[in-house]
């Protein structure tokens, strides 16, 4: 059966995706960005996953205010990078595991979480960048995606403890799932940041400190807070956070912190990362 060993908490900053398509990676600025992915980049060598379970956010790219998809996830056989602001970066095209993600819909949707099916779908730096700042620059990405898009753009987003239970629904779709495949699972977004108005460029080293705490030790605790409290400690957009719950639900109760990296500033945001392994 397939199974869910990992899960990985990223952030998604649009301009760190441009840093490694235009080589800028050993600049000043990105040097110690980049330097607290090296050991992720060899922990993503020997993980070797099969499937990769991307929890990202839409940033306008194939949603837009026309239609507002909670959870969408991705059915069709591949994904074509696209963009706003930047355009699309030029990165191989995500291939699905169709099968898997047919399964996985069908599982969620009995297991009573209502999912958008899509069967067309671009993906945007919310999913790129963190598959960037793990595999380089390859020709072809080293693992199928499966990629589930939750709405954090427009009010109302799902709350932390919807995004927890989803996770832990995906690790029964996952483990339903009759072929032995090694499982990583995504959540991608965060950390404290704010991109408009008065509180714009807000950053909470703090908080999100104890945010990458919890999330290894206490995961049942931070699916209780509440939008209110991301927002204002997290500012506006620090409310991506909700989607690495998804990630911790489809972990063990007990995980084992492998790495965290946490550096500010990059672009607008605060750049968080955690890799979580499951014990057993
Ligand atoms: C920025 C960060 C984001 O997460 C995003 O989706 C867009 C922009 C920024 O830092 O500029
Ligand atoms: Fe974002």
């Amino acid at each position: 059966m397939a199974r869910i060993t990992a899960g990985l908490g990223c952030s998604h900053v649009p301009a760190i995706g441009v840093a490694i398509d235009q080589g800028k990676t050993e600049e000043e600025y990105w040097q110690p960005v980049f330097a607290g992915f090296e050991k992720s980049r060899q922990w993503m060598r020997q993980a070797n996953p099969d499937v990769i379970f991307l929890v990202y956010n839409d940033h306008c790219t194939a949603f837009d205010s026309s239609v507002i998809p909670t959870f969408a996830l991705g059915a069709a056989a591949e994904f074509e990078p696209a963009d706003e602001g930047w355009g699309p970066r030029p990165v191989p095209v995500v291939r699905n595991h169709q099968i898997m993600a047919s399964h996985i819909a069908q599982s969620l949707i009995l297991d009573e979480f209502d999912i958008t099916v899509m069967h067309e779908m671009q993906v945007d730096h919310g999913l790129t960048v963190p598959l960037s700042v793990v595999y380089g620059q390859p020709e072809e990405w080293p693992a199928l995606v499966i990629p589930m898009a939750v709405n954090v753009v427009m009010y109302p987003p799902p709350t932390g403890n919807r995004c927890y239970n989803l996770g832990k629904a995906i690790r029964r779709a996952v483990e339903s799932f009759d072929e032995d495949l090694n499982v990583v699972i995504f959540g991608t977004g965060g950390m404290s940041h704010q991109l408009q108005y008065k509180r714009a460029g807000l950053i909470n080293r703090e908080w999100d400190q104890r945010f990458l705490d919890h999330l290894t030790t206490d995961p049942d605790g931070l699916a209780q807070m509440p939008h209110i409290e991301y927002l204002r400690e997290a500012g506006s957009e620090g409310v991506e956070m909700v989607m690495w719950l998804v990630m911790r639900g489809a972990l063990d109760d007990e995980v084992v912190e492998v790495h965290r990296h946490y550096h500010v500033p990059a672009s607008n945001t605060a750049v968080g990362h955690i890799i979580l392994e499951n014990k057993g």
